[in-house]
């Protein structure tokens, strides 16, 4: 007999005997040569015997995710207990917002492990980017303030955190191309656009209140007026009422014309809520933070929201730090399902921070001077006007406009 034969068919028979060992190798290793670090991923190991490919599948995703998730918890803990006395204020602030940045990152991983879900495999696609823009946005900080030194002091270039999340979306990649559970009808469902244009995930009650501004002012939770004709003068202290609200529910926000000088932030906890203003150029919040003046680009914006489904309607996000000041952002939305709709977003460099998760924007201005739409979501940019600001006399428009790595930003604009 052949020599060749013979060992496949010894091959064969010590798979037949122990199956469950023998699909679990193979698994591993041929899911490993599509990651970016495939020695990294074959240290991991797992031997649970299982009854099915797919189950093997998940379960080394699972494995993946749990040491990967491991390694975030650690670096959190060395990154909040390091002796940071010796940073200036500059540097404090740069770890303040990683410190920030690895919380959600844990978060995002926890809720990419715990299902078994099909479809949550596609929304984990897009929670485990957000870990990579984290990271990333953390080590930006500290560059924006040319203290990259302070990085080697930093715990987590020592571990392979950004290795292991790296691996960790493409695990999740090749698990979703290869596994037969998958319905390619759910892939449809989750980046299809209805025939009114809006994407699949926007439900039929948002769609309703973005129907018509009436509507939406009319089912108003609480009204911010600077008159005094709502509950509240600001949107700072609205926002701080409400921050102990139970449940999920939509929640209506009507916030009258007016100019708000406030620097707002929608926190994580803070889900699904709408914004709805007068209109553009009528409701306006504005700011001015920014980079030169000691602000991370991430921190720099006047409106921040991290809270999914959020939806803002009719106003206008401005930051007026003008071009001389580098990276001062207008709004950043890292709001998984988040909408903005008939509003405008008005500053210099990098106004519109398309931070991360999955974004729609329709109807909408968007000014700046240079990058100014940037970041890495998942982001629909749908009948929006984008005007570059010209600087003095150039009026030579080379600059380019849209920045960032990795996200995946649509136009349908002019
Ligand atoms: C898994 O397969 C690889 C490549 O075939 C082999 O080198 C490795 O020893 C196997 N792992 C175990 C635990 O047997
Ligand atoms: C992960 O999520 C579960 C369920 O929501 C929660 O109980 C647990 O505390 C979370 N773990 C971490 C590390 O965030
Ligand atoms: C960092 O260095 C660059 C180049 O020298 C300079 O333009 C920039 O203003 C500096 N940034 C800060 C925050 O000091
Ligand atoms: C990084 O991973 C490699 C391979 O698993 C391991 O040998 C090394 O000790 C790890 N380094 C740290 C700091 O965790």
């Amino acid at each position: 007999m052949d020599m060749h034969i013979l060992l496949l068919a010894i091959f064969l028979s010590f798979c037949v005997l122990t199956t469950h060992f023998c699909v679990s190798n193979s698994t591993s290793v041929s899911l490993c040569t599509q990651t970016p670090y495939p020695e990294l991923c074959n240290s991991l190991t797992f031997n649970k015997p299982q009854t099915s490919l797919d189950e093997n599948l998940f379960d080394f995703r699972d494995t993946a995710l749990r040491v990967t998730l491991a390694q975030a918890e650690n670096a959190h803990k060395l990154i909040s207990t390091m002796d940071i006395a010796s940073f200036n204020d500059l540097g404090q602030s740069a770890w303040t917002d990683c410190l920030e940045l690895y919380e959600d990152t844990i978060y995002q991983l926890n809720r990419s492990i715990t299902s078994k879900n099909p479809h949550s495999m596609l929304d984990s696609q897009t929670w485990l980017s957000a870990t990579i823009a984290n990271q990333q946005a953390c080590q930006n900080g500290f560059e924006e303030f040319n203290l990259s030194s302070h990085l080697q002091t930093f715990p987590f270039m020592l571990s392979n955190i950004s290795k292991f999340l790296s691996n960790s979306l493409a695990i999740n990649k090749a698990m979703i191309s290869s596994s037969s559970v998958i319905d390619i009808t759910n892939i449809h469902h989750n980046r299809h656009l209805l025939s009114d244009g809006s994407p699949a995930w926007l439900s039929t009650g948002d769609r309703k209140l973005l129907q018509s501004s009436s509507v939406a002012t009319a089912k108003a939770d609480i009204v911010v007026a600077q008159d005094g004709s709502g509950n509240y003068k600001t949107i700072s202290e609205a926002l701080a009422a409400i921050s102990k609200r139970k449940g999920t529910k939509r929640f209506v926000i009507y916030v009258k014309k007016g100019v708000y000088k406030e620097n707002v932030e929608i926190k994580k906890s803070m889900k699904n809520l709408m914004f709805i203003g007068d209109g553009i150029d009528a409701t306006i919040i504005t700011g001015n933070k920014n980079v030169q003046d000691g602000s991370t680009t991430f921190r720099s914006a006047t409106f921040a929201v991290s809270g999914e489904g959020f939806i803002a309607r009719g106003m206008t996000f401005e930051n007026t730090a003008g071009p001389q000041k580098h990276q001062a952002v207008a709004l950043r939305s890292g709001s998984d399902f988040s909408v903005f709709y008939g509003c405008s977003f008005k500053g210099y460099q990098d106004t519109l921070y398309v931070y991360s998760q999955r974004q729609f924007y329709r109807d909408c201005d968007i000014y700046g001077t240079l990058d100014f739409i940037f970041g890495d979501a998942v982001a629909i940019l749908q009948n929006c006007n984008i005007f570059h600001r010209t600087l003095g006399q150039s009026k030579i428009h080379s600059r380019p406009i849209l920045g960032g790595h990795g996200g995946n930003i649509r136009g349908l604009c002019s």
